[in-house]
């Protein structure tokens, strides 16, 4: 069965020794984030003891394939299919009365920093901030419910920032804004890998209501609480929520802050949130993901690889996978493998990524006997299979991410497609050697 709650999850990888606990006491001060990313964010960690704090503190949950795919049931070849198939059969959410997360409630305006760690990751980052709260808000009708995650600058007492660069939620932001109203929004933390996967499911693209498609993950609806001083819900099984309001026409500075890409965000003016409530289980855990590691870059790639695999297909239908690297921060670059049938399915291929995706900067694709998921047999495709002057397009002067400095700096981004397949008349000219013998075991040797 998988879990629905962080806790659950916990035990289960303790019991599989896959959990490493943090003895140690950790400041929350550039300390903890530094445990966090010695290991790139892709290892579970449960810190025990957080300095000032009698609250422990879990990261890493979410940065490794493997541990992710296990933790929704499915191999880490199954990500397209599976993440696909629940956007299309959600599983509702179950609204119950009472739930674990408000086994505790205390009422604003409280002092936030006395409640939960909230720690500082960055020697220039402009303070503490929360990074991994699943932002829950309606849509001005009232009627859809989007989950995101965005950080949150935290300002003092009940007030954070908080950073929305997605185009809907400011849309919607602004929309309560003209009405003088501010939007209501709750923060969870304490999830499963699930919930933060499915909150990175494009809203302008797909629509969904992402709790449910977080169900449909795991394979069963997650249960789901009023909030107490929001009209929102939230999971039953989160282990702390805090309630509170966007403010209409208020703006504090925010940054700079450690982005996603490895570089620091600049300063800027930035929403501010009021917080009126914050409820929590008993023995609360709290959680958060090191800015830029795996943990943050996985859930978007993986999300983006299905996106990329159902547009591919449509004008390239032999097209086998795709991969989305961390190293390419996760959004910049694309392997895809195909099974060529036709001189062109190479170009092609790279061509419908470039549709699929503004922010990708450079594809390559490959035949079926090359490992996307391993650098070093893409990189061995490119030197045993590329000329650069016919394998290889540009495209100057498109559009990019700003999340990425050499696009920042010229306002535009060139687009570079490598198609490393072999022209099919030469098939047997690229046979790769194989051995016809084992696997070998050493110990049978030895
Ligand atoms: C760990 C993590 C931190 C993120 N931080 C931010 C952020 O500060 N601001 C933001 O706009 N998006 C951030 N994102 C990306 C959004 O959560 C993502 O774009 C969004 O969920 C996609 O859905 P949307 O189309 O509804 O915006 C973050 C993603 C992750 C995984």
């Amino acid at each position: 069965m998988n879990p629905s709650s962080l806790r659950s999850l916990l035990d289960q990888w303790e019991g599989e020794g896959k959990l490493i606990r943090i003895k140690k006491e950790v400041d929350p001060l550039f300390e903890l984030g530094a445990v966090l990313n010695s290991r790139q964010g892709s290892q579970p960690f449960y810190f025990e003891k957080v300095k000032g704090y009698s609250s422990p503190m879990a990261g890493g949950i979410g940065g490794d394939r493997d541990l992710l795919a296990a933790s929704i049931g499915i191999t880490p070849d199954e990500f397209v299919p599976k993440i696909i198939g629940s956007i299309v059969s959600p599983i509702p959410t179950r609204l119950i009365e009472k739930g674990p997360v408000q086994e505790n409630v205390v009422l604003g305006p409280m002092d936030l920093a006395s409640l939960f760690p909230i720690p500082t990751y960055h020697g220039e980052d402009s303070g503490a901030y929360y990074v991994s709260g699943i932002l829950v808000v309606k849509d001005p009708s009232g009627r859809k419910r989007y989950t995101s995650i965005r950080r949150m600058q935290f300002l003092g007492g009940n007030r954070t920032n908080v950073l929305i660069t997605s185009p809907e939620l400011l849309h919607q932001f602004y929309t309560f804004e003209e009405r003088d109203e501010p939007l209501e929004v709750a923060v969870m933390f304490g999830v499963v890998p699930a919930v933060v996967l499915s909150s990175q499911i494009s809203t302008h693209l797909y629509h969904a209501d992402k709790l449910d498609v977080a169900g449909a993950l795991i394979g069963k609806p997650f249960e789901v609480v009023r909030c107490k001083t929001v009209d929102l819900e939230v999971l039953a099984e989160a282990e702390i929520v805090m309630e509170g309001r966007i403010i209409p026409h208020e703006r504090e500075m925010e940054g700079p802050f450690g982005e996603l890409a490895g570089f620091y965000g600049a300063r800027a003016p930035q929403p501010v949130i009021e917080f009126s409530a914050v409820t929590y289980r008993n023995h609360a855990i709290c959680q958060t993901i090191f800015p830029s590691s795996y943990e943050e870059r996985l859930p978007m790639a993986l999300v983006r690889e299905a996106t990329l695999l159902s547009t591919v297909r449509q004008t390239v239908p032999n097209v086998k996978r795709v991969h989305i690297t961390m190293g390419g921060v996760a959004r910049f670059h694309a392997v895809i493998q195909i099974e060529k049938r036709s001189d062109g399915d190479g170009k092609q291929a790279a061509l419908a990524a470039f549709a699929s995706d503004k922010d990708l900067k450079h594809v390559i694709v490959v035949d079926e006997d090359v490992d996307i998921f391993d650098p070093e047999d893409v990189e061995w495709a490119m030197a045993v299979r590329v000329q650069a002057d016919q394998d290889i397009f540009i495209v100057p002067g498109a559009k990019g991410s700003p999340l990425e400095s050499s696009h920042n700096v010229r306002g535009v981004t060139a687009k570079m497609g490598i198609d490393a397949t072999v022209p099919l008349a030469h098939k047997e000219s690229f046979k790769r050697t194989s051995v016809p013998f084992g696997p070998i075991d050493l110990k049978d040797y030895i």
